[in-house]
């Protein structure tokens, strides 16, 4: 794919001597909501700090909009437009959610307002003066993903952003996440929960020990059924 926005090629990954991604090929397209599935240990958020250039013993080809990732030192990366929602979701507990909204460095133009955050996620506003420790789980996971919509970031890594959530929070999410789409925003989603995913996917890949081991369109979910148990143990 020529006219894909991240392209990652034969991507190889290493904790210290331990060698975990072996190969990965994958790209997303601008506007593409994609999918990432795999059960425990596959190698997802591996996958998505190898991107982000966190894990640093990286071979092969990290490219967005044409331009080689694994050459930037980490903290230009984000700068690249590139955002990333960890699985701990990463917001400062002690903060306020406004302070926490306020806090986010701009990276590149288009970045929401507080308002424009408060319009998607109302209850956010009504937490606006709580301190993120009294925030429920759900709240946490849209203050991380609200986060990183103010800097400006144009394709989002997103963590299994349902996990541990109950069945309205999830639902809730996934309407963020139309929405985002919507607005053009470029989403990498790492998820377990596919049939949370599959409202939103354009395209599923299927990762297992550390290599890609499928892809197709998100409208073909059902046809891939049996593989899908299979990889994922469900
Ligand atoms: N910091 C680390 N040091 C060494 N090995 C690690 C480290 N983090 C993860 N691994 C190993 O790398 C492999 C891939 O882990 P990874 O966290 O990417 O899986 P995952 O697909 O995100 O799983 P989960 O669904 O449980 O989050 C696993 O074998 C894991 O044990
Ligand atoms: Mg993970």
């Amino acid at each position: 794919m020529s006219n894909a926005l991240l392209e990652v090629r034969a991507l190889n990954a290493w904790y210290g001597e331990s060698h975990v991604l072996h190969g990965v090929d994958l790209d997303i397209r601008e506007g593409e909501t994609v999918t990432l599935l795999g059960r425990n240990g596959a190698g997802k958020t591996t996958t998505l700090r190898a991107i982000m250039g966190i894990l640093r013993r990286r071979e092969g080809a990290i490219r967005l909009r044409g331009r080689d990732l694994l050459a930037l030192p980490l903290h230009r990366v984000a700068q690249t437009g590139l955002g990333y929602v960890p699985e701990e979701r990463g917001i400062f507990a002690s903060l306020s959610v406004e302070e926490n909204l306020a806090l986010p460095p701009k990276v590149a133009d288009g970045g929401m307002s507080i308002e424009e955050i408060y319009h998607l996620f109302p209850n956010l506003y009504e937490r606006r003066h709580s301190q993120g420790t009294k925030l429920s789980g759900g709240e946490q996971q849209m203050l991380a993903i609200a986060r990183i919509l103010r800097t400006g970031a144009s394709l989002i890594l997103l963590d299994e952003p349902t996990e541990g959530l109950a069945p309205v929070i999830v639902q809730r999410i996934g309407d963020v996440l139309v929405a985002l789409k919507e607005r053009g925003m470029t989403i990498l989603l790492v998820e377990q929960n596919f049939r949370f995913a599959r409202k939103v996917a354009d395209r599923f890949y299927l990762m297992e020990d550390g290599r890609m081991v499928n892809s197709f369109p998100g409208n073909e979910l059902d046809s891939h059924m049996d593989e899908l148990h299979s990889v994922l143990g469900v």
